[in-house]
């Protein structure tokens, strides 16, 4: 057994270290967060931490995805390090808090209703963030929304990683991380709130269909595997204890019935959102996530899709991407001078996130440093295009095989949506209205 003292997130952490564990599982199990995409395949390079004493062997996986200056500064991956002895590291990639997701809402709805009434909260649990509204059950106001990351993200950011963690033996670690994220969440909103928790009397609960296999402990070996059998997707509505494994309420919980097993709760709650159901022209729906999750219809009839779109919407498996926080570049222009960014909250450029990528794309395309097959000019071919670079001076690059991962999420919700059009008799033409969802940051 060795000694590991983790550094770099307040007061140094010490923590006794076998190696049957990577050191990533050995920090998330002390209740770490730390990013981990690739959910320690060892293919994203987001899980990297410095060792600053003792030793740790560079393996491929560290050579394939840090540079030879960071190996010697001794950044390696966490999801590939086994210490021998004891040592002390330094943690550097995303921290839970980073994350804040935009939660602003129609003026109408948002404000203070009465002031002895009643309320509800809301949930979104997305495979990124959760969001969470109070809501003034005779007003219907949204007093307070608040969002926080969900903390399985360190078991994989896609479903497919979580779908494999709760196969592998992690359906209960991965159940307990969310009960206590949602926990810490609804506390927070109470109190930032200043409403009594005797006030709050219903909990409703939407999220992808894995997410809600998680939340209520299912196995999701029919998730995984085709024929793609959900455990059950209809509404239930459980009291609060049994759905989250705790009695701090006595409060019934629901959650809002599902489609499929991969489109869930979320977009039968986005299509009520919309409207859907009162709509008399077609209309379209897309949640630009991992899972690319889309529905055309009107009143008379609404058909559903989802396709594997990875997360380069999210700024997932972009070399430099980065999900949508402080510093994340949303916008950018490329002209004469160089490149004219725009960043999330203005701060110092950090990665790109989705809708970065979106429009460096087009950029890349408009000033013909791409060609519309998405092959960048010979410049750029190798080491990728410089786009800016971060506080510590390193390049923020958007490279050949960041452009190949935008293509296939691109052509995944395209091929979605062209299904359901044709399957639906109408043409693009006659779609009304294009509402998009998703966590791709701000233009
Ligand atoms: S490289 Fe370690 S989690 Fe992805």
């Amino acid at each position: 057994m060795s000694r590991i003292t983790i550094t770099g997130r307040g007061e140094p952490i010490l923590i006794n270290y076998t190696e049957e564990t990577s050191l990533l599982d050995a920090i998330i199990g002390q209740g770490i967060y730390l990013s981990a995409d690739c959910a320690g395949r060892g293919t994203c390079g987001k899980c990297k931490l410095q060792l600053l004493e003792g030793e740790l062997e560079i393996t491929s996986f560290d050579r394939n995805k840090l540079t030879e200056q960071e190996l010697e500064q001794g950044y390696r991956l966490a999801c590939k390090a086994y210490p021998k002895k004891d040592c002390i590291i330094r943690l550097v990639s995303g921290r839970e808090t980073d994350f804040k997701i935009i939660t602003e809402h129609r003026q109408e709805s948002i404000g203070y209703g009465k002031a002895d009434e009643d309320y509800a909260v809301a949930v979104d649990i997305g495979t990124t963030t959760i969001a969470a509204s109070l809501v003034g059950l005779e007003s219907k106001k949204i007093r307070l929304t608040d969002s926080a990351i969900n903390r399985q993200r360190a078991y994989g950011t896609d479903v497919v990683s979580r779908i494999k963690a709760s196969n592998d033996g992690k359906r209960e670690l991965l159940r307990i991380s969310i009960q206590e994220d949602l926990l810490e969440l609804i506390r927070r909103i109470l109190h930032e709130a200043e409403i009594p928790k005797n006030r709050l009397k219903r909990i409703v609960i939407a999220g992808n269909t894995t997410m809600g296999h998680l939340l209520l402990g299912y196995s999701c070996q029919g998730l995984g595997s085709y024929p793609f059998t959900p455990v059950n997707i209809s509404t239930l509505t459980l009291p609060y204890e049994e759905v989250m494994g705790s009695d701090y309420l006595s409060i019934p919980v629901t959650i809002l019935p599902g489609i499929s097993a991969y489109v869930g709760e979320d977009i039968v709650a986005g299509l009520l959102a919309c409207d859907f159901d009162q709509a008399k022209n077609p209309c379209l729906l897309v949640d630009l996530g991992t899972n690319g999750e889309m529905a055309v219809g009107n009143k008379d009839r609404i058909l559903v899709s989802s396709a594997a779109a990875g997360p380069a919407f999210e700024g997932g498996n972009i070399s430099c991407g980065v999900g949508s926080i402080a510093g994340a570049i949303c916008d950018i222009e490329i002209n004469k001078e160089g490149n004219r960014l725009q960043t999330i909250a203005d701060q110092p450029p950090i990665g790109i996130c989705g809708t970065g990528v979106v429009a460096l794309v087009f950029e890349l395309l408009q000033s013909k440093l791409s060609d519309a097959t998405g092959l960048l000019c010979e410049e750029y071919f190798e080491q990728g295009y410089p786009v800016a670079a971060d506080p510590q001076g390193r390049e923020i690059l958007f490279t050949q095989k960041d452009m190949r991962e935008f293509q296939m999420a691109k052509a995944a919700i395209r091929a979605g949506i062209e299904t359901l059009v044709r399957c639906h008799g109408i043409t693009f033409d006659e779609i009304d209205t294009v509402y998009l969802a998703g966590a791709s940051a701000i233009k």
